[in-house]
């Protein structure tokens, strides 16, 4: 074996699952954000944990509102991964941006994108400083799923995207 860096790792992980945070903004409307760190943490009750950069929009919005929808978007979606991975809701209405069609979530004002294979309605019960993230702990509070559409991965770590059968 051979040393390489934690940011070279994900590249060995690959395919990684990844993710839109959708957090609710003051007035009301929803923003996304790209995030590949992410994790089941408890099964029963169900958590979830995800670590959220210092400069992030979401982290802000996470720290005054405390929900979330964590959304695992369709092979449609790739464009918005790139989009709403590289500008922030800070001053930019993403979903406007990406073109994207929002679904209701049962249960939160919070919206999704379509289509998902996967969303996790969730609560913030706890957060620890990681540096350059904060890492929270969340509490599911609901979780829908559709197997007919197909999840998207980041390849090569994250500099590529596509379904899992790519390779
Ligand atoms: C492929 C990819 C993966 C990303 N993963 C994360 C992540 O796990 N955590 C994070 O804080 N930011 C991650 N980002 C960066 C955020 O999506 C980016 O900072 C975004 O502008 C935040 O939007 P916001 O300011 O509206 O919250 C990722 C970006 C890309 C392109």
């Amino acid at each position: 074996m051979k040393k390489i860096t934690i940011s070279n790792a994900p590249a060995y992980t690959s395919p990684n699952s990844m993710t839109l945070i959708c957090t609710e903004k003051p007035d009301g409307t929803t923003n996304l954000a790209t995030l590949a760190f992410w994790a089941f943490a408890s099964a029963n009750p169900g958590k979830i944990m995800f670590s959220l950069n210092k400069g992030a929009y979401s982290l802000e919005l996470l720290a005054g509102k405390k929900e979330v929808v964590l959304a695992v978007p369709g092979v449609e979606l790739t464009g918005a991964l790139i989009e709403c991975g590289t500008c922030s809701g800070r001053d930019t209405d993403k979903i406007a941006k990406a073109g994207l069609t929002m679904q209701e979530v049962e249960g939160t004002n919070i919206k999704a994108p379509v289509p998902c294979r996967l969303l996790i309605h969730a609560v913030v019960a706890g957060t620890m400083d990681a540096d350059d993230h904060v890492v929270h702990l969340c509490d599911v509070r609901g979780v829908y799923g559709d197997e007919e559409v197909e999840a998207v991965f980041g390849w090569k770590g994250y500099a590529e995207f596509g379904a899992a059968q790519k390779k």
